[in-house]
């Protein structure tokens, strides 16, 4: 077995030149969500193909109906097992512009942080592996054990077209095991692998009432106004205990065993502190459950945003024409997003108030996930962090959803490690995005310590 001191080294001696390299990789606006940004995402796309080139490789970018995956690959030293790193090289939109203190592609470094759109999401946490692999290749050669690389750009909108390139590309994405990099640790200090992820479903309705803006003194009373009937719509999702009112919405939720509601409450959690960082009144949820319990293992119905009419300056009368809501569910495991999607739709369409015409449009849908906390593969990542953070890893569950976990188990056949370097207080998806840069180095040092402690357990 090939010594890591020589690796350990390598990243010491390079760590500087990593965050420019990232930096680079930060400038470019690759945001899926904005078909403006097609040619950057196209030149995102290259920059991953010719780091994992420079970090020994052999790289290719494989087209798709979307945007196209990165696929990677590096033959490990006389060991058969192989490795699957996933990442995405697509941000989230950088709205609103005017709250961030340095522009979001123009990656800026204060107090330790580098501050950017993906810095943590996912550009940041993905080329940890990156480097890790080039330490391996430009010391001893090769990795202990193979390691591919499938690095797409769609995940901010859904991983459309991820699911077809993997049943395609059965042979080419086999793997053991797979690696992701894109949660959270679970405090400042306090690594953590999380086990467990919340699926989603995601969609849309819209409330159609007269066929144009209206005067509201002419004409309102004589007519649905669609916002007003909007919120009434929105209001029965939920009841004063905060149950989500959809029939059948509970009917296949596992509930959490008691040993898990034990280490969940093991964890430390300052109820206060964390209130107060989101600058939240009070806590607010689903009757019966911890605010962890909530977050983690308990479904969801939110709105994420509610438009129609007027919202400029200063007042206007009308009644509006329409009125829409965007909606997401966050599942728990065994939830089906299909079946949830028609008993969604079914209330809105049984609830619809008189007067409007309504429309149900379903966009997305994932379902959640379970893990093995104690499998082989989750021991050997708990030595690589502990390692590289210099503090045993918490094992977690995380209420956001990575889709491409769940194909991993069905089509693949295989878990995930899911190695979170961030922190929730990153800002993902949020202004002023960020990652710790002694993060960035922790998480480049666990993924050099997980390929030789991988392969000891082969
Ligand atoms: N990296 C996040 C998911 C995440 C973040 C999980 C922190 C756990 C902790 C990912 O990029 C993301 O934003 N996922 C979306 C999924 C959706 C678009 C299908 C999400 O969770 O909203
Ligand atoms: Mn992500
Ligand atoms: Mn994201």
């Amino acid at each position: 077995m090939a010594s890591i001191e020589p690796v350990d080294r390598f990243l010491d001696q390079n760590g500087a030149r990593f965050v420019e390299e990232l930096k680079e990789f930060l400038r470019i606006p690759s945001v899926s969500a904005n078909p403006a940004h097609k040619p950057d995402m196209e030149r995102a796309a290259e920059f991953v193909r010719s780091q994992l080139e420079q970090a020994g490789a052999s790289a290719q970018i494989i087209k798709t109906p979307g945007y196209p995956i990165v696929f990677g690959e590096t033959e490990g030293s006389d060991n058969g097992l192989t490795a699957l790193v996933y990442g995405h090289y697509d941000v989230q939109p950088p709205d609103p512009l005017d709250e961030w203190k340095s522009p979001p592609f123009e990656p800026t470094v204060r107090d330790g942080y580098v501050y950017a759109r993906g810095a943590t999401d996912d550009k940041g946490q993905l080329f940890t592996h990156i480097k890790a692999l080039e330490a391996w290749n430009k010391t001893v050669g090769r990795p202990p054990i193979n390691v591919k690389f499938v690095i797409e750009g769609e995940e901010e909108v859904g991983s459309n077209n991820l699911d077809n390139f993997l049943s395609d590309h059965k042979d080419l994405v086999k793997c053991d095991v797979a690696v992701i990099s894109d949660t959270s640790q679970y405090a400042p200090g306090v690594p953590a692998i999380t086990y467990g992820l919340r699926g989603i479903l995601a969609c849309e309705v819209v409330l159609q009432g007269p066929n144009r803006d209206l005067h509201s003194g002419i004409f309102g009373g004589s007519v649905a106004n669609p916002c007003n009937m909007l919120a009434r719509l929105v209001a029965k999702l939920h009841d004063d205990k905060q149950r989500v009112q959809i029939p059948g919405f509970y009917d296949d939720v596992l509930p959490l065993t008691a040993k898990e509601k034990q280490e969940f409450a093991k964890l430390p959690f300052d109820e206060a502190a964390f209130l107060a960082d989101l600058g939240a009144p009070a806590a607010c949820g689903e009757e019966g459950f911890t605010t962890i319990e909530r977050r983690w293992a308990r479904p969801t119905c939110d709105v994420n945003g509610m438009f129609g009419g007027y919202s400029g300056p200063g007042p206007k009368t009308i009644v509006p024409a329409r009125a829409t809501a965007k909606i997401t569910c966050r599942l728990v495991p065994n939830q089906q997003p299909e079946k949830l999607l028609a008993a969604i739709q079914k209330f809105f369409v049984a609830n619809c108030p008189p007067g409007v015409r309504l429309e149900f449009k379903s966009q997305h849908g994932a379902t959640g996930i379970v893990m093995d906390a104690q499998s082989p593969y989750m021991q050997a990542a708990r030595k690589a962090v502990a390692d590289a953070f210099g503090a045993q890893p918490v094992m977690i569950r995380e209420g956001g959803s990575i889709p491409v976990v769940t194909t991993f188990r069905d089509v693949l056949g295989v878990d995930t490690l899911l190695l979170g370097w961030g922190l929730n207080s990153d800002n993902l998806h949020s202004p002023n995005e960020r990652f710790t840069l002694a993060d960035f180095h922790r998480g480049t040092r666990a993924s050099a310590h997980l390929w030789s402690e991988l392969a000891e357990k082969h």
